[in-house]
C-alpha cells in the first residue's frame, strides 16, 4: 500500500496568498506522490467561532479555496471533520493514553496561560477544555486515518509529535502495532509569504491579500504595499522590497530576471513595479478566482462534495475503530 499524507484545515478566517504558497499548494503537490486525506476541522474551529453563520461559511469558503485551487476530491478523500464521527470515539479512547502533563505541555495551552497570567488574570481564564485537549483530537485525526505523513506548518509540528506519542503509549501497552506513528512533513525550505507591510503575511497582522479578492480590491491592496521614498531614477534594491519578493512567487523565472533587471538597472518607479506585480498575481489568482466564485454560487454542491468525501472516510476510519474496540476488550 502506498504511504497515506493526511492534514486538516481549520475554517476560521479567509484563505490568503501565504496560505496557498505555503500549505494549499505544498499539500496539492503531495497529494500527486501519496494517497491523500484532507479535511476541514469544524470541531477544532468550534473552539474559536461560536457563530453558526460565520462557521458554515467559513467551511464552505476553505472547501470552495482548496477545490478551486486544483483538489480533486475524486484522487483526494476530501471530508469534513464532523461528519466523521468516529473522529470522537477515537478520541475519547485516546484520552485514556494520554497524560495530563502531556497536555499541560503544549504550546497552544501554554501561551494561552501565560497571557492571562501577564494580564494579571486567573492562568486559565477563557480557557476551554477544547483548547486543553486540542492535541487529542487532533492525535484522533491523525490516527484514525493511519497517516505517516502530516503536511503542517512549524508552528504544528508539536502536535503531531503528541499524536505520536499517544500512538505508542498505546501500541505499547496491547503490545501490536495498532496505530501508526505519524511524521509531521515541514517543508524545510517553506518560503515566508511577506504581507503587505513587510511582515510575515498572517490574518492576525491585518496585512494579507485575500486569495479571492475583486479585481479591483486586489489592485487597491497592491497599491498599498509599502515601499521606501527612493525617485524613479535610482536604481533599486530588489532583495529588500516586498513588491519583488512577493512576485517572484507569481512570475516565470525570466520574468523574474527581468524585473530585477528593471530594479537595479534604474528608471523604474514604485507604481510601475505595482502595476507589474497586479499583472502576475492577477494573472495566476484570477482563473482560481472564478472556478472559486461558480462553486460558492452553489453551496450545495460543495456540501455534497465533503459529504461523499466523508462517507469514504467513514469506510476508512470504522476499520480502525473495530481494531481497536476488538484490542481494548470492547467487542
Ligand atoms: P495565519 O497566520 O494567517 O493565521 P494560519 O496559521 O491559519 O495562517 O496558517 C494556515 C497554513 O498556512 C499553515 O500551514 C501555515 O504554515 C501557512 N501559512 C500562513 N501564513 C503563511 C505565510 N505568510 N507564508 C507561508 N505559509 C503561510
Ligand atoms: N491544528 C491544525 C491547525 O491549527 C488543524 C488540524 C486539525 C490538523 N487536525 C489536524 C492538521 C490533523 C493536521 C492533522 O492548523
Amino acid at each position: 500500500m502506498g504511504k497515506i499524507s493526511l492534514t486538516g484545515i481549520k475554517p476560521t478566517g479567509m484563505l490568503h496568498i501565504g496560505n496557498y504558497f505555503g500549505a494549499i499548494k505544498p499539500a496539492l503537490e503531495l497529494a500527486a506522490l501519496y494517497d491523500a486525506r484532507y479535511f476541514i476541522a469544524d470541531y477544532h474551529a468550534l473552539n474559536q467561532v461560536k457563530d453558526a453563520a460565520e462557521l458554515r461559511n467559513a467551511i464552505r469558503h476553505i472547501a470552495a479555496g482548496w477545490l478551486a485551487s486544483g483538489l480533486d476530491p475524486q484522487k483526494v478523500i476530501f471530508y469534513r471533520q464532523s461528519l466523521v464521527p468516529e473522529t470522537f470515539e477515537l478520541s475519547t479512547m485516546l484520552m485514556a493514553f494520554t497524560s495530563k502533563g502531556l497536555m499541560n505541555r503544549a504550546h497552544a495551552y501554554k501561551a494561552a496561560v501565560s497571557a492571562n497570567t501577564a494580564r494579571g488574570e486567573d492562568a486559565d481564564a477563557g480557557i476551554n477544555m477544547g483548547l486543553f485537549t486540542y492535541p487529542v483530537l487532533m492525535a484522533a485525526d491523525i490516527l484514525l486515518f493511519d497517516a505517516d505523513f502530516v503536511p503542517v506548518g512549524r508552528d504544528q509540528t508539536q502536535h503531531v509529535e503528541m499524536a505520536r506519542d499517544i500512538a505508542e503509549t498505546l501500541n505499547h501497552n496491547y503490545h501490536e502495532t495498532l496505530l501508526v506513528p505519524p511524521q509531521a512533513f515541514v517543508q524545510e525550505n517553506a518560503a515566508i509569504v511577506p504581507g503587505i507591510d513587510g511582515r510575515k503575511m498572517s490574518k492576525s497582522y491585518g496585512n494579507v491579500i485575500p486569495l479571492f479578492s475583486t479585481e479591483k480590491e486586489l489592485r487597491k491592496l497592491i497599491m498599498r504595499i509599502v515601499t521606501n521614498s527612493q525617485g524613479v531614477d535610482e536604481p533599486k534594491d530588489p532583495d529588500s522590497s516586498q513588491i519583488f519578493l512577493i512576485y517572484r512567487y507569481f512570475a516565470a523565472p525570466d520574468e523574474v530576471k527581468t524585473f530585477e533587471g528593471r530594479y537595479r538597472a534604474g528608471g523604474m518607479g514604485w507604481g510601475d513595479a505595482k502595476e507589474e506585480l497586479f499583472r502576475v498575481v492577477n494573472r495566476e489568482l484570477s482563473p482560481i478566482r472564478a472556478r472559486y466564485e461558480a462553486l460558492m454560487a452553489e453551496p450545495a454542491q460543495i456540501d455534497r462534495i465533503l459529504a461523499e468525501g466523508s462517507e469514504k472516510a467513514r469506510f476508512i476510519a470504522a476499520r480502525t475503530i473495530r481494531r481497536l474496540r476488538k484490542a481494548a476488550g470492547m467487542s
